[in-house]
């Protein structure tokens, strides 16, 4: 028997999903199947349905479904309730959906454990409000930073936030131009690398010896990793570990499994390499 999971979201094709499933699979000597599903605009809800019905047992999803997929878990997680988003839904044998966000733990996990950069007493400049940030706001305040100061464009997004998640720690938040002072570790969550961007930051907002992390990834460093490195970053990393590690999150809740995150991170990133 094999046991079928699959992401959903539009566009797919590129996800690597279905690739760090299986490595997880192989390693954890489970059947598992897990595929890729474009959802068309409004179809997303119904095409979960039918792949529940089919027999799958869960499925992540991404963008730009995550809020529907948060409005259709019948029961959800406390990461996934206060973010608004589902990367994961697990279906029970009688038909019910959980829906968990793990992208935050994903983050944590690979800030904490993979790089070694603690979080507890640092000072977090979080750039971006969009939905990306919103999913690691609560899992990256429970590791109780000093101070997260929430950066955006749009400075009222960055602010909204700030207050919805102001019971986690101490959080606030503004535009570019507020930004004030230095930070231990600046994240960032905004879409600005995927169009090869970067934010407008302020010069020696980095601290000595602090880290940065963009959330996206790609086979040549983004524009914000390349920005770390010429701040002198202690590491300047991309959201490829993220990934993974929310993968493994997922594959847990799933199968109840913890696969070993490491050899597929480094598989994946000699793969990402060769593209
Ligand atoms: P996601 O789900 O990836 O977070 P989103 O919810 O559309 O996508 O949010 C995109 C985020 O990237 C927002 O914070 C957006 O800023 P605004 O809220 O002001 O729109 C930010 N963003 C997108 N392009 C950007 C750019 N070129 N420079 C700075 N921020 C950018």
């Amino acid at each position: 028997m094999v046991d079928n999971y699959a992401v959903f979201g539009n566009p797919i094709a590129h996800s690597k999903s279905p690739r760090i499933h299986t490595l997880f699979g192989e390693q954890t000597g489970g059947a598992v199947e897990y595929g890729a599903i474009c959802s068309e605009p409004e179809e997303f809800a119904q095409d979960a349905m039918m792949f529940l019905v089919a027999g799958g047992k869960g499925c992540n999803v991404t963008v730009p479904y995550k809020q529907e997929a948060w409005e259709l878990a019948d029961e959800l997680s406390d990461y996934a309730a206060r973010a608004k988003a589902v990367n994961t839904l697990a279906f029970s044998e009688d038909g019910t959906m959980v829906g968990y966000n793990t992208d935050g733990i994903g983050i944590v996990r690979d800030l904490q454990q993979n790089h070694s950069i603690a979080l507890q007493g640092k000072r977090i400049l979080l750039l971006g409000a969009g939905g990306a940030v919103r999913g690691v706001l609560q899992p990256l305040l429970e590791a109780q930073p000093a101070s997260l100061f929430i950066a955006n464009r749009t400075a009222s997004k960055a602010l909204e936030l700030a207050q919805d998640f102001a019971e986690f720690g101490k959080v606030s938040g503004g535009g570019f131009a507020d930004i004030d002072g230095q930070f231990d570790l600046i994240i960032n969550g905004t879409a600005a690398s995927l169009q090869g961007e970067l934010p407008p930051l302020p010069a020696g907002c980095l601290a000595a010896d602090g880290c940065t992390y963009d959330m996206m990834y790609s086979a040549k460093p983004t524009a914000f990793v390349a920005w770390g490195r010429a701040q002198g970053a202690a590491q300047s990393l991309d959201g490829l570990g993220m990934l993974v590690e929310q993968a493994a999150e997922a594959f847990f809740i799933w199968r109840g499994v913890r696969p070993s995150t490491a050899p597929v991170l480094a598989q994946l990133r000699e793969e990402l390499s060769r593209q």
